[in-house]
């Protein structure tokens, strides 16, 4: 039994634990400049969660775990701000701004030849945020809602790793509500859509929506997944603490957040009177191309506090600020005609055809346009002329539809009621944004879905471009990816450029993708909703493609990743008599799906199967799924007879029945916590 001074051990190193990890973070996320390698991060990160699960009283509220992620929640709860999130006017030009200018002089009484002093900083595109420390503790982190009351979000803001848990340095205050933006980088933006596309579901249309999509998400550990940032730039309430500065400036502000560990920007400018701040403005916008986010202006605050106070506010937006905006990246064109792109899960998109036009410096020719409904809103009829913009480096959109230069000819687009590859009815589910086929050997579907199969990240079958999937489909050669698999080398000698080698070549490539571990071929069948790290959770939890295929709705919602919708559409696929057929021909063809080798270890619950059900007294769901695993033993979703015991909390509902039917072992947390040898 441990002692006293033991446990308090314990305690201490989990204390001093966290404060290094959080210190690399900042390091490493706020300064970019690590001094540990990855690895020994990964090291102190791993030794810290084996610590909080076999001690889980012993983890700290504010752990550098939770960052991973959690349980997921029912549902936001209303966070009330204890002072007002406002907003910002605009000036959208240079006489706008100066305006603005002139329009504070005349306030605060000042000549109109006399300087103002202003602290210019970017104006961030992304989603403002409100977050509370006590006693230099994160305690809630809200949106902005209303700007009255905002939704709490702290679960998903503490996965963000430039956000300290703890203000650093001397002037640490009682209370603080930091504000700032939270943004997701192009880079990050680009990687995201390329896997939401890689697991067949909607893209997101700019890095703003993907960072409001992502901090809104009920399950944390979806969040956890978005390498987000924030920038911080502002103060709502604050009470000094006893060694607090007063903060009297912008520039005091923004060096006082540096010194509490906050990520701030390295682009801000103290400027005297409007020219030097038209001068900012104009660097700024010379940069913007090269800056890894998105911008919209520049926001110009009155530098002193003391000036704010007396310029005060009008309507919701203070008098002392403004957002001087940057002309969006727009340009003219014509919808020279809609299509309608089918993808692997039989989503139809419509997309249009732009006459070529140069916007920010790249050709567009194609903009997609989401779904029915977004083309009903903006109108868009083959003939329109329309203002297209890029937002940033990323995907291009038509804004808007010049209704004044609309030709007589233009043509309103009724969306196809059948599939423009097939041919076969269109399903439009009244839940869903877009129009789907459904019929699963349409030929557009069937192509993408091999094309995917053989994908780098998937089967990774070098060699097998779309071009050749086309060919081998429209030669009816294979109808599935199972069918590469029986491909001979004469069916694609009459192939166009393919000589002896390039086939021998692309047959080894495919001979080779049979030793893939299981969780790319999951990846590789393409469900609706599996992208590379569900498979990879999808392979853990059921260890087999069989088992897997086999996997009830309910099991699969036991596994902690996995929501009603997407344990739904997996339970579906796999129900589909033709899928079950291709996983058959699959393995018959000699596609192993193998597990990736457990780490070797001892353990006193090697070999066995547990089930965790019902709510235990301490453990959380996720630590005592932890401690089975740090024993050396293995997570079972369901009660089945090979699971060894089941340890059972309250309300256990159907599994704690099974486990009685099948007369397998129950135990409670405290034995079972006692049979692993971790008394409290
Ligand atoms: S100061 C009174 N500074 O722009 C509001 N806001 O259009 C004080 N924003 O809601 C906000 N960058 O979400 C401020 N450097 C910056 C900003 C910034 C982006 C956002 C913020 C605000 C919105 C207003």
């Amino acid at each position: 039994m441990p002692t006293r001074a033991k446990e308090n051990d314990i305690r201490i190193k989990i204390e001093k634990l966290s404060a290094e990890i959080e210190k690399h973070n900042h390091q490493y996320y706020v300064l970019d400049k690590p001094i540990i390698s990855d690895f020994e991060y990964d090291k102190l990160f791993r030794q810290l969660q084996e610590l909080e699960a076999a001690y889980p009283q012993h983890k700290l509220r504010n752990s550098p775990t939770d960052r991973v992620g959690g349980a997921a929640l029912e549902k936001f709860t209303k966070h009330k701000h204890l002072v007002p999130m406002l907003s910002l006017n605009n000036a959208y030009s240079v006489e706008e701004f100066r305006e603005f200018d002139q329009r504070i002089k005349r306030i605060l009484h000042v000549q109109p030849d006399e300087t103002i002093e202003y602290w210019c900083e970017l104006k961030f595109d992304g989603l403002s945020m409100s977050v509370t420390y006590e006693n230099g503790e994160l305690n809630i982190a809200a949106t902005r809602g209303d700007g009255t009351i905002g939704e709490n979000v702290t679960q998903n803001i503490k996965t963000i790793r430039t956000l300290p848990f703890k203000l650093k340095g001397a002037h640490v205050p009682k209370l603080i509500e930091v504000r700032g933006e939270v943004m997701l980088s192009h880079e990050n933006f680009k990687k995201l859509n390329a896997a939401r596309e890689g697991a067949g579901e909607e893209l997101f249309a700019n890095p703003r929506n993907a960072a409001a999509g992502s901090i809104r998400q009920l399950d944390p550990n979806i969040t956890a997944s978005r390498p987000l940032t924030v920038f911080l730039y502002g103060l709502g309430a604050y009470e000094p603490g006893e060694k607090s500065q007063r903060i009297t400036t912008q520039a005091q502000l923004a060096e006082q957040l540096r010194e509490w560990g906050f990520l701030v920007s390295d682009h801000y400018c103290l400027c005297k009177g409007t020219a030097e701040v038209e001068k900012f403005y104009e660097k700024v916008l010379a940069q913007r191309e090269k800056l890894p986010f998105d911008i919209d202006g520049i926001v110009v605050k009155v530098n002193s506090f003391r000036l704010q106070e007396e310029l005060g506010f009008v309507a919701r937006a203070p008098r002392s600020m403004v957002a001087f905006k940057y002309p969006a990246r727009q340009e003219m064109s014509t919808v020279q005609d809609i299509v309608v792109q089918v993808g692997r899960t039989g989503a139809l998109t419509p997309v249009a055809i732009l006459k070529p036009v140069q916007v920010g410096g790249v050709t567009v020719t194609r903009v997609t346009l989401h779904n029915p409904q977004e083309i009903a809103r903006k109108d868009v009829r083959i003939g329109d002329k329309v203002v297209v913009q890029r937002a940033g480096d990323v995907i291009p959109e038509i804004v808007k539809v010049v209704e004044e230069h609309r030709p007589p000819t233009a043509k309103p687009y009724h969306f196809p009621t059948q599939c423009p590859s097939c041919g076969k009815k269109v399903r439009h589910d009244p839940d869903e944004a877009v129009p789907r086929c459904v019929n699963p050997h349409c030929e557009a579907q069937v192509k993408e879905r091999i094309a995917h199969f053989g994908s780098k990240d998937a089967m990774d079958i070098v060699g097998l471009g779309y071009k050749i999937v086309e060919y081998l489909v429209d030669e009816r050669l294979i109808q599935d990816p199972s069918g590469l698999y029986h491909l001979k080398p004469d069916q694609l000698l009459s192939l166009e450029g393919f000589k002896e080698k390039s086939v021998n070549n692309l047959l080894s490539a495919i001979e080779a993708s049979k030793s893939r571990p299981l969780p790319r071929v999951i990846f590789a069948l393409g469900v609706r909703h599996v992208g590379e790290t569900l498979a990879k959770v999808l392979a853990n939890s059921f260890h087999s493609l069989e088992t897997l295929s086999k996997a009830k709705e309910e099991e699969l919602l036991e596994v902690n990743e996995i929501g009603p919708e997407v344990a739904k559409s997996i339970a579906e696929w796999f129900s589909e008599p033709a899928n079950q057929k291709l996983i058959r021909e699959l393995r018959k063809a000699g596609v192993q799906a193998h597990e990736a080798p457990r780490p070797a270890g001892g353990g006193k619950l090697r070999g066995k199967t547990v089930v965790v059900t019902g709510t235990l007294p301490s453990l959380k769901r996720s630590e005592a799924h932890a401690l089975i695993e740090s024993h050396g033993g293995t997570v079972g979703s369901s009660v089945t007879k090979s699971t060894s015991f089941v340890v059972v909390g309250e309300d256990a509902g159907s599994k704690l029945e099974k486990a009685k039917s099948l007369g397998i072992e129950t135990l409670e947390e405290a034995q079972f916590l006692e049979m692993i040898g971790h008394k409290p």
